[in-house]
Formats: C-alpha cells, structure tokens, sequence
C-alpha cells in the first residue's frame, strides 16, 4: 500500500492544477486518472479540441470572407475534415503530453485507473488500495440527458460527438443555446452546415446580459444560424443517416419536427461522481446532485475535498482551477481564497463573447444604483482595419462610488480583453482608475478604455 499526503481524483482543470500546487507545497501527492491521458474532459473532449476547430473554421471564414478586400487573392481553401481532425487531435495531443511532463517535474504519480473512496483516508484503484492523508475529489461532470432524445455519437451526439463527426453534416440541429451549442454550432456554420438551435427560452445564452443576448444572437443570425426560440425538445428518431426532432413551442403547444443529418444535445451537464462510494461514506450532497462543500473546499467528511464542477457555481475550467490552487493551500495550512465574484465568462464565438461581474439585470434585481459606460468597437481603428467592428464594451460602474461592478464585452479578442476588468475589479478599481490608465494605441483594449471613460466625462471617439 502507498500513501500520499495528497491524492486527488480527477486529471481535469481542477485536478490537475491542483495536484501541481499540492506538490509544490511540499506534499506527497498521487493524481487518479482512469482515460488514457491526462487533462479530463477539457483538455480531451472539451476546451481545446473544441477551439482548434473554432480556430480552423475561422480561418476558413477570414479567407471566404475578407481575403479578398485585403488584396489577397486566390481559390478559396476547401475543407479537407480529416486533416483538420487530425490538427485537432495533434493540439490535444501537445496538451495532455505537456501534463504528463509537468507530472514528472513536479514528482506527483499518476495512478492509472478509477477510484473510489472505501473509507475515509483510502482511495482504492482497481485492486490497489492507497493511503491518503487528504483526497481531493475533481471528477467533473458529463453532459446532462434529455428525456427522448438517445444520443449514440454519430448522429445524435454530445459535444463529446460533436467534435468528430465522420463528415460535416449538412444540416445540423442544435439543441440548446447556450455556450456548447453555439460554439460547436459556429464551427459547422463556418464549415458550410445549415445550423438551426432550438432553444427553450426565449434568449440565447441564459444568464448573460439581456443586451448582450440580443446582440450576440442578431450577429449569429448574420452568420446565418437559424433560431427556434421558446421551444422545447420532445424527442428525437434517428436513423443510421439522418434523424427528426420533435419539439412543442411554450406560446401554443403546437407540436413540430424538423430534419438534420446531425443533431447535437447540448442542454447542460452534470456533476459526475458514479462509482465514488459518496453513498456508502455518507457525504453530504446539495439538492443538485452536487458534492456539498464548505468555504474552504472541504466536503462534509473531513479530510476529503471537492473541487470544480462536482461542486456548486459555473462549470468552467478556470472557476475549477482556481478552487483546485485554494484546496491544496488550505491542505497546506495556508489561506486558499476564491473570488466568486470576479470570475469571468467567455464564449470562443466570433465575435468573441465575454463577461465578468454585475449584469443591469442583477443589479436592478438588487435595486443597486448603477452607470453604465459603452463603446462600440466601430470607433477603434484597430478593429475597424480588422473587420472587427462590430460588438461593444460595457462597464457597469456604482453610481456613487465609481468602482466598477461588471462588464459586458462582444467584439474582437473579448476574452482576453476582460481581464484587464479582472484585475481593476480585484484591485477595487473605479471606471476612473481604468480611465486615467494610458492605453497602448492602436489595440482593442482601447475600447475598454473608452468605456471606462463614458462611465465620466464622456468617451473620446463615440
Ligand atoms: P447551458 O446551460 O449553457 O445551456 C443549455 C441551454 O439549453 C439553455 O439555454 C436551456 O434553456 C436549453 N434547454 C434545456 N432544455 C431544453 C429543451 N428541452 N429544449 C430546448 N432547449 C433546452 O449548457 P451547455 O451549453 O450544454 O454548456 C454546459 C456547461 O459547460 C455550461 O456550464 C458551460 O458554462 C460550460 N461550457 C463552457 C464553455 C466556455 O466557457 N467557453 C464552453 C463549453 C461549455
């Protein structure tokens, strides 16, 4: 029998990082990892493939679309979807090797199988069992089911399907607006496939700011996506080549079907925590299903944590990276901390979509007195020579205070653009702050600036 300081189940965002920081504290640590290769469903099945095909397909895009305005000419590219396949796995495969590295770096042992918890202090891997001062569980979460609709892979499928299709379908049903379904859907969209999203609600993307759901699905409309809103999926009949879905619109009950070559589920996940033996150790669970956690990670069974998306908040690799960095300083008798309030958002659409705090809808909710500052990207030249104009920033700022309490952003490298909002808000920055800071010119964050600057006197260039 082995025994570790430190044994985390899961090899994902959370587990992994967390597995890293528990060694560099000084802490014995094994990591259970039962796919083939590290990195969990993010790096394998989820983030990264998924933006090597947004990337390709993008690519795609710029030389159908803009090329040709810029003066390069020429055949368009045609779609070989083997090789791109083979470029998305090749990503995959850089990335999963890389954890595999800083494994052996960190000297942190990689316990090849599924675990389960027998009893507190325990962790059993097929036949082995091992001892465990501290366990971290970070076994993640899989994609929800609906009922009627049976996913086989091929041609109803996950975004775990979703991500190798044997062809581009023509026609792709998505079902589901929300982040997966409009990533993935951009992807086939871009690559020549008729996209249609059934969605539930009556906006894209639930949560988001109302502005921003508005805009965001106006542009994709542009992009040629087609919307079935406030509809609810009943089932789908698939065959080997082809399948129906059935769905019922909320505003009559009217019951419709419509066709696709490929259809994609993508209405949420859940956490997933079979085979642990929580049952049996008598953890604690929230009424979702979810690991029931204290503030510092720790489940109701001590010495055993959780991290990432088997707990309560968003699904996000970053939020489960994060909880994974605090639990192994908790483990390490220092003062792990997460800010749940300054954890951004971002869909790697194009435009990309990101977000971070407050939204109106939340601080009218609250009845908080609130500024808003706006700029749309059409007065940055930088994105304007990009043919990136459309979209905007918006900072939601305290009207009395300053200090800024979100922030909204479509366009251009929003996903990166944020954090500079990151790092004001967690500094408790006010729009001023961010106003009076020089920005470089001619970039995108001087949009950023901008909106800051519209929170005051006024931005310059509106
Ligand atoms: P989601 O929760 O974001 O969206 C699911 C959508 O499906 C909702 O709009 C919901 O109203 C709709 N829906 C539910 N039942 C329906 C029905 N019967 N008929 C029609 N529509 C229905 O879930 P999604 O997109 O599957 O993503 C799952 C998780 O993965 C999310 O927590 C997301 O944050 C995370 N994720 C994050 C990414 C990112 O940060 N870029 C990328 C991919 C996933």
């Amino acid at each position: 029998m082995s025994s570790y300081d430190v044994i985390v189940i899961g090899s994902g965002p959370g587990g992994y990082v967390s597995a890293i920081r528990c060694a560099q504290l000084g802490l014995k640590t094994a990591c259970v990892e039962g796919r083939d290769t590290l990195g969990g469903t993010c790096l394998n099945v989820g983030c990264i493939p998924s933006k090597a095909l947004l990337h390709a397909s993008h690519m795609l895009h710029e030389a159908e679309h803009n090329f040709a305005e810029m003066g390069l000419k020429g055949k368009s590219p045609s779609v070989d979807w083997k090789q791109m396949q083979a470029y998305k796995q090749g990503t995959v495969d850089g990335n999963t090797k890389g954890i595999e590295f800083l494994f052996k770096k960190n000297k942190i042992d990689w316990i090849k199988g599924w675990a389960s918890i027998p009893e507190v202090g325990k962790v059993k891997v097929g036949d082995d069992l091992h001892e465990a001062k501290n366990i971290i569980i970070a076994s993640g979460s899989v994609p929800s089911s609906l009922p009627g609709v049976e996913v086989d892979e091929k041609i109803v499928v996950t975004s775990t399907g979703a991500l190798s299709l044997s062809k581009t379908p023509k026609r792709l049903v998505v079902i589901g607006a929300g982040v997966i379904g409009l990533e993935l859907g951009s992807v086939y969209a871009r690559l020549g496939s008729e996209v249609t999203v059934v969605e539930y609600l009556d906006a894209v993307t639930p949560g988001m700011d109302a502005e921003v759901q508005k805009v965001f699905q106006r542009m994709l409309k542009k992009q040629g996506f087609k919307f079935i809103m406030g509809a609810a999926v009943q089932s789908t009949k698939a065959t080997k080549t082809k399948a129906t879905v059935t769905y019922k619109l909320r505003k009559d009950d009217s019951e419709h079907e419509i066709d696709a070559d490929a259809v994609l589920l993508a209405t949420g996940r859940q956490p997933y925590h079979d085979g642990l033996g929580l049952d049996a150790l008598g953890i604690k669970m929230t009424d979702r299903g979810q690991i029931a956690v204290n503030d510092h990670w720790e489940t109701s069974i001590k010495g055993v944590y959780a991290i990432g998306d088997v707990i309560e908040g968003p699904m996000l690799a970053h939020k489960a990276e994060d909880e994974g960095l605090a639990a192994a300083e908790v483990i390490a008798g220092k003062h792990g901390h997460v800010n749940y309030s300054v954890i951004p958002g971002v869909i790697y659409t194009h435009p990309e979509v990101a977000n971070v705090g407050e939204t109106e809808e939340t601080l009218k909710k609250a009845g908080r007195a609130y500024k808003v500052g706006k700029f749309s990207f059409m007065g940055n030249a930088r994105a304007k020579a990009n043919f990136a104009g459309d979209g905007f920033v918006k900072i939601l700022a305290d009207k009395d205070t300053d200090r800024i309490l979100g922030c909204h952003i479509i366009g251009p490298s929003a996903g990166d653009l944020i954090h500079e909002i990151c790092v004001a808000m967690e500094f408790g920055a006010s729009a001023q702050d961010l106003a009076m800071t020089c920005h470089a010119h001619p970039t995108y964050s001087e949009a950023v600036r901008e909106a800051a600057l519209a929170c005051g006197d006024g931005a310059i260039h509106a």
